[in-house]
């Protein structure tokens, strides 16, 4: 499936497929996805990039949905791990290119995923109400993140690469699910243009006004809290319960390694806006925003990194 398709590494082996650097060994998931996947109206579909906030993403919306079944103090996200409660759809639905377990317990159904907007399933795009919220995180946290996560595996994933490597291939576009811009920009262009079916967050805006991110990301999908739930401080206990100290303290989120062979613990590590000024040279950063400034210009979209 893999043979026609242009080649490169980064971590792992990619394949470009829809014009994006996918891991080699996820193109069955991420065509079967694209091909066969067929959303029900009220669906919800996370999208990011790999290490963008998409476990807290998860966790949140997952509070949201379900708080009708679940008090925060009776929540699933005590005992079951983000990513054991909403499933990535190229790389657990549909990862042996056939669909599997698609049915969930209660509506709406959630699936996440890092395909690119080019490669979702045109059901996604066409269906009137199913809702895609996408995070975006900024670039140079974004490379880092990515970084801490791989280095601290030992996944037969990944192939031994320098930091500084790994970065010249971020910068040229080169790097699982990038190029970043692209992917960044293409849920952009659909948050603008379509505003009722794509809602675009920054893991910056969650970090500086959780509260606020998580009324706006409910009323968006269409679970608003109400007076009453604002004034018994429900929107704050779904904030705890889904911040990082939280779930990072939780066992289930401390033992064990997921079946691609990352330890489940480095899902949660520092959660900082800015941390990429610990690890790379003042002239790294220096090259990436620049490369943002001109990738991004004139779209509108701005990141903050402190
Ligand atoms: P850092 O590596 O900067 O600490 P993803 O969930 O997309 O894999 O992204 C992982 C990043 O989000 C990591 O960032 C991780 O620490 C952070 N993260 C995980 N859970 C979080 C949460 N509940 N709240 C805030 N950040 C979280």
């Amino acid at each position: 499936m893999t043979d026609h398709l242009p080649k490169e590494n980064c971590y792992a082996p990619l394949c470009k497929y829809d014009d994006t650097w996918y891991p080699s060994y996820l193109i069955p998931g991420v065509v079967a996805s694209k091909q066969l996947f067929k959303a029900e109206e009220g669906d919800i579909i996370l999208a990011s990039l790999p290490k963008s906030g998409t476990t807290w993403l998860k966790a949140l919306t997952f509070s949201i949905v379900n708080r009708n079944r679940f008090k925060p103090q009776d929540s699933p996200l005590l005992t079951t791990q983000p990513h054991d409660l909403v499933l990535g759809l190229e790389f657990e639905h549909f990862r042996d290119g056939v669909p599997q377990n698609l049915d969930q317990p209660s509506r709406p159904r959630i699936f996440a995923t890092h395909v690119s907007h080019a490669s979702l399933s045109d059901s996604i795009k066409a269906s009137n109400n199913c809702r895609i919220v996408y995070v975006c995180r900024n670039p140079l946290d974004n490379f880092m993140s990515y970084w801490h996560f791989f280095s601290s595996s030992k996944s037969q994933y990944i192939q031994g690469e320098t930091i500084e490597e790994l970065f010249v291939k971020y910068c040229k576009g080169v790097h699982p699910y990038c190029p970043f811009w692209s992917h960044n920009l293409e849920y952009w262009k659909a948050s603008l243009e379509k505003p009722e079916k794509v809602l675009f967050l920054t893991y910056e805006d969650l970090k500086e006004d959780t509260v606020s991110q998580l009324k706006r990301l409910a009323l968006f999908l269409g679970f608003p809290f109400t007076e009453e739930e604002e004034a018994q401080g429900l929107v704050e206990e779904i904030s705890m319960v889904c911040s990082l100290g939280n779930l990072k303290s939780l066992e289930v989120n401390q033992n064990g390694v997921r079946d691609h062979g990352m330890p489940v613990s480095s899902y949660f590590r520092k959660g900082e806006v800015g941390d990429y000024i610990n690890h790379l040279t003042p002239s790294m950063v220096e090259t990436l925003n620049k490369l943002t400034h001109e990738k991004f210009a004139g779209s509108g979209l701005v990141f903050k990194s402190k």
